[in-house]
């Protein structure tokens, strides 16, 4: 699965960029708060005038402090899949329980210094695990290969019975990096800098998908 991050698109051209990618599966959404991460992008009424204009499912990547608070409201509107950083919530087990009973899968992310294994338990309540590739907060960095030991792990956890979720990465996906992704057990690509900063994203999108399988 391609999911393209509008994090690289033209924020004045929203509903464009979105049209510019229809093959994609979902559409990543990167939320940011100036607090959890030193960016700020966009929040709850762009997401709802988002989902006005696309049926690609909406990814949200809340990349925000308490977010025990606000997710909920991402899971209300009607994105598909809401995932909030462990490094940042409280309750984890609860909030992935009250994002699915507001109709959203439940995503937990985890930063390239975190590790895995405190966090299985926690992850039985996840329906995806975004793991990041780079630090969260920018878009356009480098790969960091360190984190597809982690991915490998899940994937093992996954094929082996223990945890039933989406393995999803965040950062430096691009046609020097998914393949090795892809080998390592990934099953949603995010990518922003290479779709939205190819001359044809939607091409993009296609090179990327054929890519990852191989
Ligand atoms: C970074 C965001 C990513 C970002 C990835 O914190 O979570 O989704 O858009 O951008 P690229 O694909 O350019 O690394
Ligand atoms: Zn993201």
């Amino acid at each position: 699965m391609i999911a393209p991050s509008i994090l690289s698109a033209d924020f004045a051209r929203l509903a464009d960029e979105l049209a510019a990618v229809p093959t994609s599966d979902w559409i990543h959404v990167d939320v940011m708060d100036n607090h959890f991460v030193p960016n700020l992008t966009l929040g709850l009424p762009v997401v709802k005038s988002l989902l006005k204009v696309t049926d690609i499912p909406i990814d949200c990547h809340l990349m925000i402090e308490d977010p025990d608070r606000w997710a909920i409201g991402y899971a209300e509107a009607g994105a598909y899949n809401v995932t909030v950083h462990v490094e940042a919530a409280d309750d984890p087990i609860a909030l992935a329980k009250n994002l699915k009973a507001a109709g959203s899968k439940a995503g937990l992310s985890i930063k390239p210094g975190t590790p895995l294994e405190p966090y299985v338990d926690v992850l039985k309540h996840y329906d995806t695990l975004l793991v990041m590739s780079v630090e969260p907060g920018f878009g356009g960095q480098s790969f960091m290969a360190d984190v597809l030991d982690k991915v490998r792990q899940a994937r093992h956890l996954v094929d082996t019975g223990h945890l039933t979720l989406l393995v999803e990465i965040d950062g430096g996906i691009n046609a020097d990096t998914i393949e090795q992704a892809a080998q390592a057990g990934v099953d949603c690509f995010v990518a922003g800098s290479a779709v939205y900063d190819a001359a044809d994203p939607g091409k993009a999108v296609e090179a990327l998908r054929a890519q990852a399988a191989g």
